[in-house]
């Protein structure tokens, strides 16, 4: 028997491709926040450099988590995902292919995640060009570069990069930008290369911290998190671990703005403080008050918001990630802000939304100039085809007189398990629209 649409969306078999956001309701409350995207990908394609079997706990419950268990299986792991638990068992005894299906690759950033692992434990990989969120380039010279420098040969052939290399060996890589994901694909291959390897200029976001531990519950001999310099001493295998994915912070900043631009009050549970503390030192610095406790924030936006500058960094600067919803926030405080985006070339999508929305919002080149506060009415906006983007414009709908209708919103599932239902949990007004399929076959 075919299930009920209810009972599809719950299963994750349908997905809402429509938000319509009726904006003016204050959120209060309290909200917990579930594991992070960007920790339980790269953990999924550590589990590929051993045949022993990981586990993940506090999985979200994710698009993009899908994605990864089904590339994982094409490839001839074993993955269990028991969401109910949100536990995913991860075995890669039997892996029967180094060449990751193009499709799921194109679907997601992460995917390229695979390529450090399995050039490592089977020293060959053949894989396509990564897609993912519409925001930019995003090239991946950092991993291939550094693949060379440990001594693969690396083609591009019909698209795909192949690179070989019989039994990696350790090196000094420097990188010449702190690449999130290349840091990690580096990691995962030094892991398993000969000798030492030592990344210099290594990214220091709290996710590549996050999968350095989880190495080393596999064994792996790493030193230097949380610094720029990283050094590996390589082993010739790692062995099972069990692992609880941390908060995730984005999600949580997400809800944080929510809460700041309805002038709401809401508690973030389990989340990290320390990882917030660029978006908590923003949000104080425009009059929001924030308190923290070890494991929660409470935010209150019981005064006027100010304007301030805003730039976007690697960790520990400002997350590009939430430039968008701060951009939009931005947009109900008083003054001319600046929000200068220094990660991405492709991240303002939203703001010809916004600006339709009737925000005073100018872009040149890498910066755009919001002077507020704004009325802000509901429209029809898009997502920009990035999910950060289309988070934003659920967070400027809050704030809207009327409806905002978020097309394209399948792009906000890649990251939030439940965005609306949470923001109708503080009390938003919410009703998800035009249920699509997920991209891959649950
Ligand atoms: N870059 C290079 N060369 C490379 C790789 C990157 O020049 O080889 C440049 C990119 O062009 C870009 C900048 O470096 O301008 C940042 O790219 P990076 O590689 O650091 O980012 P990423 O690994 O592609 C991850 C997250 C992003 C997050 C960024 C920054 C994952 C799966 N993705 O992307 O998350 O914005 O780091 O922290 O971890 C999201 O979750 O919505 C998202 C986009």
């Amino acid at each position: 028997m075919l299930p009920s649409r209810p009972e599809a969306v719950a299963a994750g078999l349908m997905i809402p491709d429509r938000l319509v956001v009726t904006g003016g309701a204050r959120l209060a409350g309290s909200v917990s926040v579930p594991g992070a995207k960007n920790a339980v990908l790269p953990m999924m394609a550590a589990c590929l450099l051993t045949e022993e079997t990981c586990r993940i706990r506090n999985v979200p419950l994710i698009e993009d988590v899908e994605i990864m268990a089904a590339l994982l299986r094409r490839l001839g792991a074993t993955v269990e995902f028991d969401r109910a638990e949100r536990r995913l068992t991860i075995t890669a005894a039997d892996i029967r292919s180094v060449r990751p299906d193009p499709e799921l690759v194109h679907e997601m950033r992460a995917s390229f995640l695979v390529t450090g692992a399995l050039l490592a434990r089977f020293g060959q990989v053949e894989c396509v060009h990564p897609g993912g969120c519409e925001i930019g380039i995003r090239p991946v010279n950092v991993d291939m570069n550094g693949f060379r420098a440990m001594g693969a040969e690396i083609l591009v052939m019909d698209g795909a990069y192949v690179a070989r290399a019989p039994k990696l060996q350790g090196s000094r890589i420097y990188l010449d930008y702190p690449s999130h994901t290349g840091t990690e694909n580096l990691l995962m291959a030094a892991c398993l290369a000969e000798g030492y390897t030592t990344i210099v200029h290594a990214s220091r976001e709290p996710e590549v911290l996050h999968l350095i531990r989880f190495l080393r519950s596999m064994g792996a001999e790493i030193r230097g998190e949380g610094t720029s310099v990283v050094e590996v001493k390589g082993r010739s295998n790692l062995w099972g671990a069990s692992y609880r994915t941390m908060p995730d912070r984005l999600v949580a900043g997400t809800f944080a703005i929510a809460a700041a631009i309805t002038g709401g009050e809401v508690e973030l549970r389990e989340v990290w403080p320390e990882h917030l503390e660029p978006i908590i030192y923003k949000l104080r610095d425009i009059g929001v008050e924030m308190d923290e406790t070890n494991r929660s924030v409470v935010v209150h936006a019981r005064n006027k918001l100010r304007a301030t500058e805003v730039q976007s960094m690697p960790y520990p600067g400002f997350p590009t990630d939430k430039q968008a919803e701060m951009a939009a926030l931005l947009t109900q405080a008083e003054g001319e802000s600046v929000v200068v985006e220094r990660v991405f070339e492709d991240r303002f999508r939203y703001a010809e939304g916004l600006r339709r929305m009737g925000a005073d919002i100018d872009i040149g080149g890498a910066r755009a100039v919001i002077r507020g506060p704004s009325r802000l009415r509901g429209i029809e906006v898009s997502s920009g085809n990035d999910l950060r983007s289309g988070a934003a414009m659920v967070v400027a709908g809050l704030a809207a007189e009327g409806e905002t209708t978020i097309l394209d919103a399948r792009y906000v599932h890649r990251g939030y398990e439940s965005l609306a239902d949470d923001l109708i949990g503080l009390g938003a007004s919410i009703r998800a629209e035009k249920f699509v399929a997920p991209r891959v076959q649950l």
